[in-house]
């Protein structure tokens, strides 16, 4: 099997919580260890600045996402892991795609018409608070997706609809201009974990009950007594399946693991037992990484190094890429000579058969030369399979007699020669037909 290029973008607008880490993190960083794929994780900074205009945030967000990823083990060297901000060939490919785009297609981008939707509810204009970036956020999606030809993109169901976007401008584009894109693929892994996160509902900043990745043990520790739980004392048996403190035990322990922590629950362990086992999980799994994110975020330089020699490494790809995407659609050197004109100039140069039908619905052929000079008039056939039997005869040098004026061939007159030509003229044209 040929190599799978897996790609994925992480929006820089938050701090990594428990659920991006077992939900994305994770999983990814142990998918780019497989042999036969290519992964290609980038920090989606400039769709972080549609999500907030907060510059500080940006920033912090994205050395903190960039930590993260480091120290979850991602190998730097082994994957194409950069910047989105640092490879301008992204927004400019965004503009060869939105001139492919449908307004339409936008139009229906969930984010966008939620907001529409939102406002027309509230009796406001449609677009009130909409700015373009939100509008245009499938595009720039689209366009770091298909400028790495990426065949698989691992991401949450949310975003299905923008791989789907991604497939419909790649479509367009190819069609217009050849086969350049990949279609990609939307990867939703069925089997990695959505956690549940401090109340219960998924764990995620616009609910605020997230239990971030590196928090120091303290913070961590209050954080887990916090879950919420029923109120069930110790001794009463609790319902495993229907308990985020298990669901995120199990996200950290191994398949026994969890078996022996459902059993306990079968069997009423009190709730603060059950914290206290699943902060023990979490500490042991954090811990190690933490020590690495903390060195990491206090030194950003290194960071930015890391991120510099990835940029390197993305665009020894988009560089040329994006070159070949100019050319296609024409943005090109005036001096080149455009390649469809060269062909078609090395055609002319021949004499050529061109068939037609008349007012008459008969079917013609003529032979003209390499400056569109008439040399010879087929005559009117039925179908315009006989007058294409006698073109070919002819480019295959059947023997035919002239008299007259009058090119017969097996017998029948097919063709008259045009005025001021004369046999050898037409002979030497039929033979350019010959190789
Ligand atoms: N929109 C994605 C999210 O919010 C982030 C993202 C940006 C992305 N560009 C991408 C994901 C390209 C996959 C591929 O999760």
């Amino acid at each position: 099997m040929s190599v799978q290029r897996v790609l994925t973008g992480i929006t820089t607008s938050g701090t990594p919580h428990l659920g991006n880490y077992a939900g994305a993190i994770r999983p990814a960083v142990a998918a780019s260890r497989q042999p036969g794929v290519e992964s290609f994780y980038f920090l989606a900074d400039y769709h972080a600045l549609i999500k907030t205009t907060d510059p500080l945030r940006v920033q912090r967000s994205t050395l903190e996402i960039a930590a993260t990823w480091i120290a979850a083990g991602l190998d730097t060297d082994r994957v194409w892991f950069y910047r989105q901000s640092d490879i301008p060939e992204i927004p400019e490919l965004t503009w060869l795609l939105t001139c492919v785009a449908g307004k339409g297609l936008l139009n229906r981008a969930h984010a966008y018409k939620a907001a529409v939707d939102r406002n027309t509810a509230e009796g406001v204009d449609p677009d009130a608070g909409v700015n373009m970036g939100l509008y245009m956020y499938p595009v720039l999606m689209a366009a770091d997706i298909l400028m790495f030809k990426a065949h698989s993109v691992p991401v949450g169901r949310d975003q299905i609809q923008h791989i789907e976007m991604a497939r419909d401008m790649a479509g367009s584009f190819n069609h217009l201009y050849g086969e350049h894109f990949v279609l990609p693929e939307a990867a939703i892994d069925a089997s990695v974990a959505t956690l549940p996160g401090l109340d219960g509902r998924k764990m995620s900043k616009s609910y605020d009950n997230t239990i971030p990745l590196f928090v120091p043990t303290a913070e961590l520790k209050k954080l887990i007594f916090s879950i919420v739980t029923d109120s069930k004392a110790p001794g009463e048996p609790k319902d495993a399946d229907g308990s985020a403190l298990f669901q995120l035990y199990q996200a950290f322990s191994t398949a026994e693991e969890t078996r022996a922590m459902r059993t306990a629950f079968d069997e009423g362990i009190g709730w603060g037992e059950a914290k206290q086992a699943l902060f023990d999980k979490i500490e042991a799994a954090v811990a190690p990484m933490r020590e690495h994110y903390l060195a990491l975020i206090a030194e950003p330089a290194r960071i930015e190094k890391h991120l510099h020699e990835g940029a390197a490494k993305a665009r020894a790809i988009a560089t040329p890429f994006l070159a070949e995407l100019r050319h296609a659609v024409g943005l090109r050197n005036l001096a080149s000579v455009p390649q469809a004109a060269r062909a078609a100039k090395a055609k002319a140069a021949l004499p050529q058969f061109k068939q037609y039908r008349e007012a008459d619905g008969r079917f013609h052929f003529k032979l003209v030369d390499a400056d569109g000079r008439l040399l010879l008039q087929g005559a009117g056939f039925a179908s315009p399979r006989e007058a294409g039997a006698a073109v070919a005869a002819l480019k295959q040098g059947a023997a035919f007699e002239m008299r007259d004026g009058v090119l017969w061939l097996e017998g029948a007159q097919v063709a008259t020669l045009a005025e001021g030509v004369d046999e050898a003229d037409l002979r030497a044209a039929l033979g350019t037909f010959a190789d």
